[in-house]
């Protein structure tokens, strides 16, 4: 992730991410859960913009939704101290000891609680942001260790670019040399809550001495879709909350009847959902998919791909 500046103001592109395979392999001592998952960031996402605060009032720090951020969206998203965002902005401002300052304006995209780690992303972005604003040149490294405190997935975009992600998410290995892969995603109106989807998994315990390594079945995976092999890859996939978003949030069910009747095949679920997709052979396939789907009234329906 790199931010840019435009003028006196930066600038971050802030994807959404896809869970080409998520698998659960139990629930850890301190409550959260051992994964083994590979995320693709998509050309989706949000954007967030720093700019300076006025020479009349030099450490007004502020958060602010983008004008075009759709109603339902803005109605959703926290403005206040608990927005990502700021938490970030705060977290990086104290361990570099200075006062957070400048305007973050964020032009929200991606749909909430849909598993597509928007929240995670702006996150990663603001870290990005006031590390250049501030002019602070802190490492990515040194960003991570500040990343993996505000969620599981802000390592991932810290990062930038597809990868395996062990642990609770945070431990990120890059994979390169993948295809980019045409998808149809749609988010129906419920969301999932992440934590709920966990729970109701009623995973089985694992002790402290867990040591995280990636299975013969992912690395397969991973294998087959750097041979363009996605065909072959997809008999691989799992991923291992799609039962409990399914009854957490009876519209995932409904909306894969609908866009399995339109694609041909099963969608997969992302994260601990809502949003569910699938990879299909053209951008051109895609968009007349969504097309299919959105006048279908399934909720907010996207022709994307994944990045490399
Ligand atoms: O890390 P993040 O804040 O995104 O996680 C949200 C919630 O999801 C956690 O509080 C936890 O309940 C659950 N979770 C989990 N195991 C993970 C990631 C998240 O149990 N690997």
């Amino acid at each position: 992730m790199y931010a840019r500046r435009v003028g006196s103001a930066w600038e971050v592109f802030a994807p959404a991410k896809l869970n080409l395979y998520l698998d659960v392999l139990g629930r850890r001592p301190d409550g959260f859960h051992e994964l083994e998952t590979f995320m693709a960031p998509v050309r989706l996402g949000d954007h967030l913009r720093w700019q300076a605060a006025s020479a009349a009032e030099p450490s007004r720090f502020d958060f602010a939704l983008d004008a075009t951020t759709p109603w339902a969206t803005v109605a959703a998203v926290p403005t206040g101290d608990d927005n990502l965002v700021c938490r970030a902005a705060r977290l990086l401002a104290d361990e570099a000891g200075v006062e957070p300052h400048g305007t973050f304006t964020l032009t929200k995209r991606v749909p909430l609680q849909a598993g597509m780690g928007g929240g995670s992303s702006d996150a990663a972005a603001a870290l990005v942001l006031a590390n250049a604003a501030w002019g602070l040149n802190y490492s990515v490294a040194r960003l991570t260790l500040l990343a993996a405190r505000l969620g599981s997935d802000v390592p991932f975009f810290l990062a930038g670019g597809s990868a395996v992600c062990l642990g609770r998410g945070e431990i990120v290995q890059p994979v390169r040399g993948l295809p980019c892969l045409d998808v149809v995603v749609v988010a129906p109106r419920e969301g999932v809550s992440t934590a709920a989807a966990f729970q109701s998994l009623h995973a089985p315990r694992l002790g402290e001495g867990f040591l995280p390594a990636v299975s013969v079945q992912l690395s397969r995976f991973v294998a087959r879709l750097q041979q363009g092999a996605v065909a072959a890859a997809w008999r691989l996939t799992v991923n291992r909350l799609q039962g409990a978003a399914e009854r957490l949030c009876p519209s995932v069910g409904r909306v894969g009847t609908t866009f399995a009747s339109v694609i041909g095949h099963a969608p997969l679920l992302t994260g601990s959902g809502s949003a569910l997709f699938s990879v299909v052979h053209s951008a051109r396939e895609a968009r007349r998919a969504a097309a299919l789907l959105a006048s279908q009234k399934v909720g907010a329906v996207f022709a994307t791909a994944t990045c490399r």
